[in-house]
């Protein structure tokens, strides 16, 4: 008892009460915050999730050029009714990878996070090209630019590089091979074992039905790997996180 009473000196100098309760918030909210900054710890590692293949990766670049995300969210919540309209709701393995995450809250369009594999390819370009050509009530605006404008991945190594240096568990093998990667994908008669193995479920396609490489290309790649990663007829979450 005699020790519960001493809180009385506590109470009665402002300067001491201060400086407990500061030192009470600074250990709890070490205590919260510090085992974020280990990312480790923070995510649950989901099967499936890889880094992008390098058009992808230089398609998600186009995105942000563009402003895609000014419209769109990369982020369905665990309700119903984004549930039911999108699918099963993201999980923070999902954009593990994504330097910066696209998640966002704005949704002029619908959320694109599972957007991967909904649509052909075709339909994306005519929709790209001219979005009120296949919906007449749309309010997005065109990007037939995109497939003018063409690509040579000259940069593509540093790209990954970059990302890399931010975190992203590129290797050195991928690294080297990311101009055979980035060109390979969009040519489905090239030889592209090397790219599936380094990149497991990567689409191959000529996205935009042009003989050249094209920024189209390089955006639908990114749009037809969308929330495709894991495979969720067989996730279970671990219940114990
Ligand atoms: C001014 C707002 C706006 C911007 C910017 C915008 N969109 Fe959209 N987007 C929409 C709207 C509205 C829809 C719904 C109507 C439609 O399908 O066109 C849509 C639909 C879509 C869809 C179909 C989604 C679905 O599930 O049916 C895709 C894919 C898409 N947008 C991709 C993009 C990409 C990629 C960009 C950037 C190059 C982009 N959008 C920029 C407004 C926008």
């Amino acid at each position: 008892m005699a020790f519960l009473d001493k809180h009385a000196i506590l109470e009665r100098s402002p300067t001491l009460l201060l400086t407990a309760s500061l030192l009470v918030v600074t250990v709890g909210g070490i205590v919260e915050i510090a085992p974020l900054f280990w990312l480790e710890n923070t995510i649950e590692e989901v099967e499936g999730v890889r880094p992008y293949a390098p058009l992808e990766l230089a398609g998600r670049d186009i995105y942000i050029r563009e402003g895609c995300y000014v419209c769109h969210s990369q982020m369905i919540r665990p309700m119903r009714d984004e549930v039911e309209r999108y699918g099963h709701y993201s999980l923070a393995a999902e954009s593990m990878y994504d330097h910066p995450f696209q998640w966002g809250s704005k949704r002029t369009g619908p959320d694109l996070a599972r957007v991967g594999g909904r649509y052909s390819d075709a339909w994306h370009v005519d929709h790209l090209m001219d979005p009120q050509s296949v919906v007449p009530e749309s309010i997005m605006p065109k990007y037939a630019f995109l497939a003018d404008v063409t690509l040579d991945g000259a940069h593509i190594a540093d790209l990954l590089a970059t990302h890399r240096f931010v975190g992203v568990p590129y290797t050195d093998a991928q690294i080297a091979s990311a101009q055979a990667d980035f060109r390979v994908q969009a040519d489905p008669d090239g030889d592209w074992d090397g790219l599936l193995e380094r990149y497991p479920g990567a689409v191959v396609s000529n996205f935009d039905d042009q003989a050249a490489l094209t920024e189209m290309d390089a955006l639908i790649a990114y749009l037809q790997v969308m929330g495709t990663m894991v495979d969720f007829s067989t996730f279970t979450p671990d219940a114990s996180r």
